[in-house]
């Protein structure tokens, strides 16, 4: 009996001769792999290279191209919602965060309750040095909510983001300086690009790890503030993306080109401490790209904040030279959501699927990833706010957007404009549009007259999400917390 075959997945004897095969030639199958996770944060659509040649990410490409797109990969609309469904498995709305207008920061008491056992503390609980270099963004209200106590066994970074890239201050009412090495201030930051920061600071995990001859396997969480705004970047990245003339796209473009270089930096520090074969490198943005400061989600309608598909589905990926044998250079088929992430990575971490926790909204998707499959997924809740009835589900191919104040209220949902226009087309909106990803994943065509029983049916779906919705937490601004209370910085204040 081979082990590799005993599962269900095994059925077909074709497919276990492969496994012998792949076992017989990956040294390293045993091990629980490196994981680099990179998220790029308000990455549109098409503000990565492959989906638009303008914007020059060749180092993103090429790994992207050998390993497995994730060309159907949704996070939510927001970015702190999208890292709440990514470290707790869960859709936001069940446990009661909006993903729009949800307004965390800057002022809110905002703190991801610690009922919550995050990704990386089982990452840590199974062996793993955890690191995060970049933005925290879920909260601080006490020493107990910071990364450190979640899970991370180093922070390097913000707490907050959303901060000017060189002076890492809030820009804004409350101003103030914040950036943390552990739970010491750092101002010798002052002044260095975030995005060169956060990498050179993932590089030097790799390697003193590798000096240390560290035997544990990594996980690094490299969370780029980029490609939030204020939008800056250094000269030489700017001098790439010279060809482009709006001049908020350019340096956009500059942002992520910064990205590609800091990625590729840090998977040759992977590299270097001959750690490749180990590696699995996971890509993906935070949400939509927000179309005034420069992004572009052409040709999905909308943007960041809106349930459409340009405020959803984002640029993402998997790399690894070893794990997905011979489904490398593939796009993994249907759709995968952002929560799916947690029990996939820690499926790669050889963690049994029974002791994942109950109630998970994620699904596995790991055995469909490395054995060329299609996913998991048949449904998928983009989002519910129960407090202004808007949000959407997908079955299939099929997805149903609800949007309550259809009548009253100023339409999201027009169409990014294609380049050769210059502006946005209008279109209207309705209580309830029905798409057919499948054949219109622009959702230009509303079939909710039509498609009567699909449409019903689809409402039937929302309705069973809507009931799994639990009232919004409230917020009050945490006045404590503020720089001008606190010597300039922003910093845990008790809660
Ligand atoms: C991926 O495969 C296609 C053929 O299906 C090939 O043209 C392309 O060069 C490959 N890409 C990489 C990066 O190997
Ligand atoms: C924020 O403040 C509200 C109102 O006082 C409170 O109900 C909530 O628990 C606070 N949140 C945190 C994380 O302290
Ligand atoms: C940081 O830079 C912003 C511009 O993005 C500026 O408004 C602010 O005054 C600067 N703050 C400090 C402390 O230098
Ligand atoms: C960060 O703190 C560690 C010790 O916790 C120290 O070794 C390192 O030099 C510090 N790095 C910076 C950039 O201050
Ligand atoms: C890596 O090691 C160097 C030299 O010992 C040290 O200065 C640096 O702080 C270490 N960095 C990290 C992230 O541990
Ligand atoms: C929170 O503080 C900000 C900045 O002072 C202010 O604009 C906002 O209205 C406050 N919100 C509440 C609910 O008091």
């Amino acid at each position: 009996m081979v082990p590799g075959c005993l599962k269900t997945s095994c059925g077909l004897p074709t497919f276990c001769l492969a496994v012998i095969a792949f076992l017989a030639v990956t040294a390293t199958a045993g091990q629980k792999p490196h994981i680099l996770h990179v998220e790029v944060a308000d990455a549109g659509w098409s503000d990565v290279g492959w989906n638009s040649p303008e914007f020059k990410t060749p180092y993103l490409d090429r790994l992207r191209g050998q390993g497995v797109a994730l060309p159907h990969f949704y996070s939510q609309p927001t970015g702190t919602a999208s890292r709440i469904a990514l470290l707790t498995g869960r859709y936001p709305y069940t446990i009661g965060y909006k993903s729009i207008k949800g307004m965390y920061f800057p002022y809110s008491n905002f703190s991801l309750p610690l009922e919550y056992k995050l990704l990386p503390k089982y990452l840590q609980d199974r062996g793993y040095s955890t690191h995060l270099s970049g933005t925290w963004d879920m909260g601080f209200c006490s020493e107990d909510y910071l990364p450190q106590r979640r899970g991370f066994e180093t922070f390097y970074g913000s707490l907050k983001g959303f901060l000017d890239h060189y002076n890492h201050t809030s820009v804004g009412l409350s101003a103030g300086y914040d950036f943390w090495n552990g739970s010491t201030v750092d101002r010798s930051a002052q002044g260095k690009y975030s995005t060169t920061l956060f990498s050179d600071r993932a590089v030097d995990i790799v390697s003193n790890h590798s000096v240390r001859d560290d035997q544990r396997p990594l996980y690094i969480f490299l969370a780029f503030d980029a490609l939030r705004k204020p939008l800056q970047a250094p000269a030489h990245f700017i001098k790439k993306c010279n060809d482009i003339e709006d001049s908020d796209r350019k340096i956009r473009c500059a942002m992520m080109a910064a990205v590609d270089d800091g990625v590729k930096r840090v998977i040759r520090a992977f590299k270097d401490a001959e750690y490749l074969g180990d590696l699995l490198v996971i890509f993906h943005s935070s949400s939509g790209g927000p179309l005034n400061v420069g992004s572009r989600n052409y040709p999905l309608r909308a943007k960041k904040a809106s349930v459409y598909e340009g405020g959803t589905r984002v640029p993402a990926f998997l790399y690894s030279k070893t794990l997905f044998g011979e489904a490398a250079n593939s796009s993994f088929v249907g759709p995968t959501h952002i929560t799916d992430l947690f029990p996939t990575v820690l499926k790669a971490a050889k963690m049994g699927t029974s002791r994942l926790p109950d109630g998970l909204d994620g699904v596995n998707q790991w055995t469909r990833l490395t054995s060329g499959r299609q996913s998991a997924r048949r449904d998928m809740v983009y989002d519910v706010d129960i407090s202004t009835g808007d949000g959407a589900v997908r079955r299939d191919g099929y997805k149903l957007v609800k949007f309550s104040e259809f009548a009253t209220q100023k339409c999201p949902g027009y169409i990014d404009f294609p380049p050769s226009e210059n502006k946005p087309r209008r279109v209207d909106c309705k209580e309830y549009e029905l798409y057919n990803l499948d054949t219109d994943p622009a959702e230009e065509h509303d079939l909710s007259d039509v498609k009567r029983n699909k449409l019903a049916k689809l409402k039937d779906r929302y309705e069973a999400a809507e009931a799994r919705a639990v009232p919004h937490v409230v917020f009050v601004n945490a006045t404590a917390s503020y720089p001008e209370n606190n010597d300039g910085v922003w910093q845990p204040y008790g809660c």
